[in-house]
């Protein structure tokens, strides 16, 4: 009796709990699930662990050199294009520049004096 009424508070709760998780991830490789994201996982995790991508983060640049550089010193095999693509717009997408990364910029009272800086023209930059 109490049992069946336990089951009815219950079962609505764990259909519930995947979507309350922010963002979907692959639990045998930690990959956020997206667009493309098995093609990131047959490709990038034949010689290493998913972990080295997903702890790393990057412009498209970045990625595109981070590919080449496993390319021509770690025996990555070429892409095809549309392959790459695929990749790196995941990566961009799920492993992009992070937000703060940077330090925010020094007021302008702590900056040295530029030595370029005109008078006339009225910029201040
Ligand atoms: C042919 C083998 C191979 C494949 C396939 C491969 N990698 Fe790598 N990757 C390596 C090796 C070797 C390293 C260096 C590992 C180390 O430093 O311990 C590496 C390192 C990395 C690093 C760390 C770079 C750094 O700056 O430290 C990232 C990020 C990375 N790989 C991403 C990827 C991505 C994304 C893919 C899929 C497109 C991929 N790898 C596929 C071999 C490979």
């Amino acid at each position: 009796m109490s049992g069946r009424i336990l089951r009815r508070l219950l079962l609505p709760l764990v259909l519930l709990l995947p979507l309350g998780a922010s963002a979907e991830t692959d639990p045998e490789t930690g990959f956020e699930i997206g667009p493309g994201w098995e093609t990131v996982k047959n490709t990038c995790t034949a010689c290493h662990s998913a972990k080295l991508v997903t702890q790393n983060s990057g412009s498209r640049n970045r990625w595109v050199y981070i590919i080449r550089w496993m390319q021509e010193t770690q025996g990555l095999w070429p892409l095809p294009p549309e392959t790459e693509d695929t990749i790196l717009d995941y990566l961009v997408e799920h492993y992009g520049p992070k937000e703060g990364a940077r330090r925010a910029p020094l007021p302008p009272t702590m900056m040295p004096k530029n030595p370029y800086k005109q008078e006339a023209g009225g910029s201040s930059g």
